[in-house]
C-alpha cells in the first residue's frame, strides 16, 4: 500500500479501533486450535470480536495454526488490517543456537549474520514477522540471570554483534523471502539494575548511559532495526516505559529512529501502583506512555481503556494516537502483510529447517567459535584417540543443553553427549549426578526441576568407579538451563553442589580431569580449575551442542572462542569488567601499600578477563608498530603486528585492539576495545594484522557532556586479550 492509502485507512479508523490497532495481546488468546478465547479478551475489557481489531499476537508457535490466526484476523478485522505474529527468537528457531553470551565470545559477525538469517528463513515459515531480538543491554554482574542473552560487557563489541543480528535477520529488504523484522532490547540499560536483582532499578549517571549502555541501542537504530522495546527498569527513577527524553528526544530525536516501539510485557502498567508507583493506574500508565512515544502496548490494556478517554478529555492530542497508528501500519507494509497476511508460512518448510544440515553446520561452526578453552594444562585437550576416557555427568544424557528463549514448536530433541561420542572411540559413561539436588530445593521449586536424592550415592559410587578405570576422564557438569535467564538471579554464581561434589570425588582417584562446562553465565570456578587440567565452557550450546563438543575433544575442531564478559574469581567481586574507569590510589608500585584499590580480605583481579581464551596451538606477536606517531584530526594513523603461529596444528586468534587515553577531563578506563579480528593460521604461518584508527574511536563524553575527543597521549594495545602490555603511543593533535 502507498503511504497515502495507509493515511487514509487511518482516516477511517475510531479512538477504540487505534487503541487496538496500538495493543498486543498474550498468546493465552489463542486456543490450542487457533479460536480466539473469550477468556483473556473480557479480562482486557475488549469482546471477542474486537480480538481481530488488535495489532498482534506474540509467542504463539506452529505454521498451521499461525496460517488459521492470521487469515482469520484480516478478514475479520473492520479496516482488514493484518495481524503480526512477533516472538522471543532469540537464539535459534527449530535449530535452537548457542546463546547470545556465548555468541558474543566467537567475534565473529559474519557468523553471527549468517546464523540469524537462517534463524530469519526458519523463522518466517512458521509465521514469524517480528522477533524480539537482538538484546544488546550490557551486561557487567553475572548475579543477574539474564546476562546470557547479552554479547557482553563492551559496548564495542555488542554494538558489531548488535548490527551482525539485525542484518542477519532483516536482510536487505523485509519484502525479500525469508526475513523478518528485527526488534533491538531493553531499552535501555536493562543490564544495570542494583546489584544484579531481576526487575531492579537502574541509577547511573548520564555520563555513564550515554558512554556504555546506549552505544548498543544505537547501534540497532544505525543498521536498521524496525523496532525497540523498552525495558522493565527505571533509570534514576523514570520507568523506560513512560521515559520521554529516552524515547523522543534520544532515541527519535537524536538517532532519528523511524520505527515502532513497543514495551515489554506489563511494562506500560507496571508504572502504576503496583510497580515504580509514577502513575496512579491504568489510565496515567497509557497517557505516560502515549506522551513519551511508546507505540505498542505489550499484553496489557491501558491503552485499550483509556486512550479514548485521554482524548475526549484534551489531555492526548490524537495526532500522537495517529503517528503511532501509522508507524506501525507502516512496519505491516513493509512485510507485505495487507498484500499477504501468511507470507512465508510453510508447515513442511517448518519442519524441513528444523533439521536443515547446512543450518546445522552453521550451528556446529558457531558452537565450536563461541566456546571457550579457558584451562589446558600439560596440552591436555584435544584427547588422545588412544586415551580410555570416562565420559561422566549430568549433561553426558541429558539433551536439554538450551537457552531459556528455546521456541517451543519446532524444537527437536538434541543429539546428546553419549550419542556423539558412543562407538567412536574407548569411552566409557556414567552420570555421576543429577543436574541439581536438595541443596538446591528452593531454587528447584521455583523453576518446575524434581529434585531426586535417592540414587545419589549410587551414581557417585558408579561415576567414582568408572573414573578409577579410565585414563583420562572428562566430567560434563553445570547450570541446569533453567538457571540463567529472566528471574534467576543468583547471590551465589556456583555450580549444584551434588556436580561439585561429583568433581571432588572424581578427581580424588583420576588426576587427569576436564570438565567442559554448560553455562548461561560466567562462574565462580576456582574449585573447578583446582580440581582438573581444562576447562571448556561451552554455555548453552544448542542443538548442535553434543556434535561440536565431540569434534572439539577430539581434535577435529578448535574451540576459538574468547570471553566477552568477565569471570570473577568470586561473586563478591561483581560487578565487574574489564574496562573499570581509573580511580584514585590505584597505583602504588608497592603492591603491598595499604591504601590501594582493592579488597583487603581477597583478592581484586577476576579469574578469566575480558577476552581470555586458547585454542590447540600458541601464537606470538610482535611489538606494535604505528605507521605515524601523530594522528591528525580527520586523519588516520595504523597499528599492527604481526602475528605467528608458533604451535603444532593450524589455529585462529582473535587478535585485540584497545586504546587507552592518558588524560581526559573525566576519569577513562585504562583500556577499551576497538577493533579486533579473528585471524587463521597454518603452523608456522605470520600475518600482518593492522587497525586503522581515527579520531572517532577516540571520542567520549566529557566533562561539558559532548562527545568529543581530546589532544594529547593515547597507547594503543595489541594483543590476546584486554591485559596485553604489547603497545605503542601516540598522539592526537
Ligand atoms: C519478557 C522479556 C522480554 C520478552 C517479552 C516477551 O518479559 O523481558 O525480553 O521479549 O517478555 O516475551
Amino acid at each position: 500500500m502507498e503511504k497515502k492509502e495507509l493515511i487514509e485507512l487511518i482516516g477511517k479508523m475510531s479512538i477504540r479501533d487505534k487503541a487496538l490497532e496500538l495493543s498486543q495481546v498474550s498468546p493465552a488468546f489463542y486456543g490450542e486450535d487457533g479460536s480466539t478465547e473469550t477468556g483473556p479478551a473480557s479480562e482486557l475489557g475488549i469482546t471477542p470480536q474486537e480480538g481481530y481489531q488488535t495489532n498482534s499476537v506474540l509467542n504463539y508457535f506452529g505454521a498451521d495454526r499461525v496460517k488459521k490466526i492470521k487469515q482469520e484476523h484480516i478478514e475479520k478485522n473492520k479496516h482488514h488490517i493484518p495481524m503480526f505474529l512477533m516472538a522471543d527468537i532469540i537464539h535459534g528457531y527449530g535449530i535452537i543456537l548457542p546463546i547470545p553470551l556465548a555468541m558474543g565470545c566467537s567475534f565473529d559477525p559474519e557468523l553471527i549474520k549468517k546464523v540469524y538469517h537462517n534463524t530469519a528463513v526458519a523463522a518466517s515459515a512458521g509465521g514469524v514477522d517480528v522477533t524480539f531480538t537482538p538484546m544488546v543491554d550490557l551486561v557487567r554482574d553475572a548475579r543477574w540471570g539474564r546476562v546470557y542473552e547479552s554479547t557482553g560487557e563492551d559496548k564495542y563489541l555488542n554494538s558489531v554483534m548488535c548490527e551482525a543480528m539485525v542484518k542477519g535477520l532483516q536482510g536487505d529488504s523485509l519484502s525479500d523471502k525469508g526475513t523478518i523484522a528485527a526488534c533491538v532490547k531493553h531499552f535501555a540499560a536493562y543490564g544495570a539494575v542494583e546489584a544484579g536483582r531481576e526487575y531492579s532499578f537502574v541509577d547511573i549517571s548520564e555520563r555513564n548511559l550515554r558512554e556504555y549502555y546506549l552505544p548498543s541501542y544505537k547501534a540497532g537504530v544505525d543498521a536498521g532495526v524496525e523496532m525497540i522495546m523498552t525495558s522493565f527498569n527505571s533509570i534514576s527513577g523514570v520507568p523506560s516505559t513512560g521515559n520521554k527524553w529516552l524515547m523522543r528526544d534520544i532515541l527519535r530525536g537524536e538517532w532519528g529512529f523511524k520505527g515502532v516501539t513497543i514495551s515489554d510485557w506489563g511494562s506500560a502498567i507496571s508504572q502504576g501502583p503496583s510497580g515504580h508507583g509514577t502513575t496512579e493506574g491504568l489510565r496515567g500508565s497509557a497517557k505516560v506512555c502515549m506522551t513519551a512515544g511508546l507505540d505498542i502496548e505489550m499484553a496489557t490494556n491501558g491503552y485499550i481503556s483509556s486512550l479514548e478517554d485521554l482524548v475526549n478529555s484534551g489531555e492526548i492530542d490524537e495526532k500522537l494516537i495517529d503517528e503511532s497508528v501509522l508507524r506501525v501500519l507502516t512496519l505491516k507494509n513493509k512485510l507485505g502483510l495487507f498484500e499477504n497476511p501468511t507470507r512465508y508460512i510453510d508447515a513442511e518448510a517448518e519442519k524441513r529447517y528444523a533439521r536443515y544440515p547446512e543450518f546445522m553446520e552453521d550451528a556446529r561452526k558457531m558452537v565450536c567459535a563461541s566456546s571457550v578453552l579457558l584451562k589446558n594444562d600439560e596440552n591436555f585437550l584435544p584427547l588422545n584417540k588412544e586415551d580410555k576416557v570416562a565420559l561422566i555427568g549430568p549433561y553426558v544424557d541429558c539433551e536439554r543443553f538450551n537457552g531459556f528463549w528455546s521456541k517451543a514448536g519446532t524444537e527437536n530433541k538434541n543429539i546428546t553427549v553419549r550419542e556423539a561420542f558412543e562407538g567412536k572411540g574407548n569411552y566409557t559413561f556414567a552420570k555421576g549426578s543429577h543436574r541439581m539436588g536438595a541443596e538446591e530445593s528452593q531454587e528447584a521449586l521455583i523453576i518446575g526441576y524434581e529434585i531426586n536424592e535417592t540414587d545419589r550415592s549410587v551414581l557417585l559410587a558408579e561415576a567414582v568407579e568408572t573414573a578409577k578405570n579410565a585414563d583420562k576422564v572428562v566430567l560434563f557438569i553445570g547450570e541446569h538451563f533453567d538457571q540463567s535467564g529472566e528471574a534467576h538471579s543468583h547471590l551465589e554464581l556456583k555450580i549444584p553442589e551434588t556436580q561439585m561434589e561429583l568433581l571432588r570425588k572424581v578427581s580424588e582417584v583420576n588426576k587427569n580431569v576436564a570438565v567442559v562446562l554448560f553455562s548461561g553465565r560466567p562462574l565462580d570456578v576456582r574449585e573447578i580449575c583446582a580440581n582438573s587440567k581444562a576447562l571448556l565452557e561451552v554455555w548453552m550450546p544448542g542443538a548442535a551442542g553434543a556434535t561440536a563438543i565431540y569434534d572439539m575433544l577430539t581434535g577435529k575442531e578448535e574451540p576459538s572462542g574468547r570471553l566477552s564478559m568477565t569471570f570473577p574469581a568470586r561473586v563478591g567481586q561483581c560487578p565487574i569488567y574489564y574496562n573499570r574507569p581509573r580511580t584514585c590510589h590505584r597505583y602504588f608500585s608497592d603492591q603491598k601499600h595499604r591504601w590501594m584499590t582493592r579488597y583487603t580480605d581477597f583478592e581484586s583481579e577476576p579469574m578469566f578477563t575480558f577476552g581470555d581464551g586458547m585454542g590447540y596451538t600458541t601464537f606470538e606477536y610482535s611489538g606494535v608498530s604505528l605507521d605515524k606517531a601523530e594522528l591528525n584530526r580527520g586523519g588516520k594513523i595504523t597499528a599492527s603486528v604481526t602475528l605467528k603461529n608458533t604451535g603444532t596444528r593450524e589455529g585462529s586468534e582473535t587478535v585485540q585492539m584497545y586504546i587507552f587515553d592518558k588524560v581526559a577531563s573525566v576519569a577513562r578506563p585504562l583500556r577499551e576495545l576497538k577493533g579486533f579480528k579473528k585471524v587463521a593460521l597454518k603452523v608456522g604461518e605470520e600475518r600482518n594484522v593492522s587497525f586503522d584508527i581515527d579520531e572517532e574511536m577516540l571520542k567520549y563524553w566529557n566533562i561539558d557532556m559532548k562527545f568529543e575527543a581530546d589532544l594529547g597521549e593515547f597507547t594503543v594495545y595489541i594483543g590476546h586479550n584486554s591485559d596485553t602490555t604489547n603497545s605503542a603511543d601516540f598522539k592526537l593533535v
